[in-house]
């Protein structure tokens, strides 16, 4: 761990435990009221085999919604498709696609593959790497994971969707931490955590983007899901953990915006908007900072470049497929 990243790893800390971890979870619930049933809607979530998106694939699941699980590893997926519709009690509802969503050709090839209709894309594999780590499509593996892939996987499947999708990117609390950059920016000495938070501030400017660029296309919002006891947070944030477990949020206290964003009724969801606990939450510290907006116009430029040469239709990764025929639907 660099030296920075143990700094941001102890100053993360003492910020706003309370608001991000479970006390805040815990008063603010007593206002909430359930959001609706989603029974025969589809719902495609990305990382939903552990954490945040199986918790949220399980709370979806019990709501009635057919879930395609989007997982990069078959035996993680499979083990976690088993678990999910045994915690859920709902056999058959579950589907598992195999994709590595930081590589582009294969988001291309999950686009050729999911069934329609699809109702609800939620963007929630994320990474924080230890070091540097560059894709085949020569991308930072977080601009390649936040970023391109939702990015590619969104214009692909816009004609097919209806204007009463939802696409959720799931961002971070630690974009709160950073402006937003020029796209593919990365810190010097290379830093984990600071490309986490730079490419977490992003999503949030590519959902305001999708939203001003495409007013009549499907409804896309950012989210975050707190401070949240999983491996990602044990792992790449060992000290911030140890610190802060007292007040972690479980799994599915994490999963409970993704859950109601993918259930309330349409007038609660605002395109580009960015939530917390089910709220629509400003999206700097200082309500009236503001993104240069030459960089958002950069952003979106770039976000449209990297993933032109994969438009084409049914181009992708063959290897990729479906570990249940036809269950993709
Ligand atoms: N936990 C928190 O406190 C917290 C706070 C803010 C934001 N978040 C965000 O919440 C989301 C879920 O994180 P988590 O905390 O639940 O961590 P997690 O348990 O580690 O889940 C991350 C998931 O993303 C998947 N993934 C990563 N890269 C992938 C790729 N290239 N292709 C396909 N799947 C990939 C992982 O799959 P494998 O199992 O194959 O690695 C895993 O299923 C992330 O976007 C994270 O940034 C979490």
């Amino acid at each position: 761990m660099s030296a920075l990243t143990g700094l941001l790893d102890l100053v993360m800390a003492p910020l706003v435990p309370l608001s991000f971890g479970r006390p805040g979870l815990r008063l603010r619930r007593g206002s909430f009221t359930e959001p609706g049933r989603l029974d025969g809607r589809h719902v495609v979530i990305t990382g939903a085999n552990s954490g945040i998106g199986r918790a949220a694939t399980v709370a979806m699941v019990k709501r009635g919604a057919r879930v395609t699980m989007v997982c990069r590893d078959r035996g993680r997926a499979e083990a976690a498709r088993d678990e999910i519709e045994l915690v859920a009690g709902s056999p058959g509802l579950v589907a598992v696609e195999l994709c590595d969503v930081a590589r582009l050709d294969d988001m291309a090839g999950l686009a050729s593959r999911l069934r329609d209709p699809i109702d609800v894309v939620i963007h929630n594999a994320g990474v924080l790497p230890p070091g540097r780590i560059d894709t085949e499509d020569n991308l930072e593996l977080t601009w390649a994971t936040h970023i391109a892939g939702p990015h590619l996987l969104l214009r692909l499947l816009r004609p097919r969707l209806a204007a009463t999708a939802r696409i959720v990117l799931v961002s971070s609390g630690g974009m709160y931490l950073v402006p937003l950059v020029a796209p593919a920016t990365l810190p010097e000495p290379y830093d984990g955590v600071r490309a986490y938070a730079f490419t977490k501030r992003a999503q949030v400017v590519l959902a305001e983007l999708w939203a001003e660029h495409d007013p009549l296309g499907p409804r896309v919002v950012a989210m975050h899901p707190g401070w949240v006891d999983t491996s990602a947070v044990r792992n790449s944030l060992p000290g911030f953990h140890r610190l802060m477990r007292p007040l972690l949020r479980d799994p599915a206290g994490g999963a409970d915006t993704l859950d109601w964003l993918a259930a309330c009724p349409p007038a609660q969801l605002e395109p580009g908007g960015f939530y917390f606990d089910r709220k629509r939450r400003p999206t700097h510290v200082v309500p009236w900072r503001r993104d240069r907006p030459e960089t958002r116009a950069a952003l979106w430029r770039w976000c449209n470049a990297v993933t032109e040469p994969y438009l084409t239709a049914g181009q992708g990764s063959a290897r990729s497929a479906s570990t249940r025929p036809g269950n993709a639907s």
